[in-house]
């Protein structure tokens, strides 16, 4: 009987031990660093002392943030795809719309992967309001939705790419920012797909390794040459 009674006693005694007045603790623990590791982790709350919770907190951290947010202007470390990691210099106004048609141009060269990779993000996030040729004509434009889509090889034919990337980034009336649903390099792979449809539709020729080659402005010029020649000879 008493020894029943004492260790019904210490059974209790062991279960209000465990009780702290402390809220935010779990009380007693029996070998900590099975849930509290030693190591640094992020997201870990050191205001507290992971040996001796509750017993050693430092108030003043307690509810700092751990984990934190990376220094302004830091720049995420993109190896050899750098170039897509820099931050978007123009600001969403007027001005930062001309000064990025005027000077912002892409990074990556055009080839025909680019431009299959960007003819599928296409077809995936654009089609449906500027149509399969780029004329403003897709579903939601026919239903009635959005009016006025204008067509790329029209209105839109001589738009330079670096406006395109601005209004991707930002979005432009009733088209809206696309910059949290495409990396930058898909951005500027969507646009040499664009590109394409500015042309009409025409793919310019590929090398054999899917290189552009160099465009017609090449062949006309040769084929004036004789011409020219000829006059400067004659
Ligand atoms: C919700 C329909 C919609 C979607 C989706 C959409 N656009 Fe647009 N887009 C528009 C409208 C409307 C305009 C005309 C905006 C204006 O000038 O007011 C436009 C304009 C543009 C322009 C011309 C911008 C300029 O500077 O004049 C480009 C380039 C463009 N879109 C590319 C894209 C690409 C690439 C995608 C897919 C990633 C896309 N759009 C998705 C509706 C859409």
């Amino acid at each position: 009987m008493l020894l029943k009674n004492t260790f019904l006693f210490l059974c209790v005694a062991a279960l209000l031990g465990s009780c702290i007045s402390d809220e935010n603790s779990p009380g007693l623990e029996y070998m900590p660093d099975m849930y509290r590791s030693p190591a640094i982790e992020a997201y870990v709350d050191y205001g507290m002392d992971p040996y001796h919770f509750g017993e050693s907190q430092v108030d003043s951290l307690n509810s700092r943030m751990s984990a934190r947010k990376p220094a302004q202007g830091s720049i995420a470390y993109m190896g050899d795809q750098m170039a897509f990691g820099m931050p978007y210099p123009y600001p969403n106004t007027t001005e930062g719309y001309e000064a990025a048609g005027a000077g912002l141009t892409s990074p990556l060269p055009t080839t025909q992967a680019n431009i299959e990779e960007g003819q599928e993000i296409y077809e995936i996030m654009c089609i449906h309001c500027h149509g399969e040729e780029g004329k403003g004509n897709g579903t939601i434009s026919k239903n009635g939705h959005i009016e006025g889509i204008p067509s790329y090889s029209e209105k839109l034919k001589d738009l330079p790419e670096g406006n395109m990337y601005h209004s991707i980034q930002y979005g432009k009336g009733l088209m809206g920012s696309h910059a949290s649903q495409l990396s930058q390099k898909e951005r500027w792979q969507v646009i040499q797909y664009v590109q394409v449809l500015q042309n009409g539709g025409t793919m310019p020729e590929f090398d054999e390794n899917g290189n552009v080659m160099e465009p017609k402005a090449d062949a006309a010029t040769d084929a004036a040459e004789p011409d020219a020649d000829d006059t400067t000879q004659g």
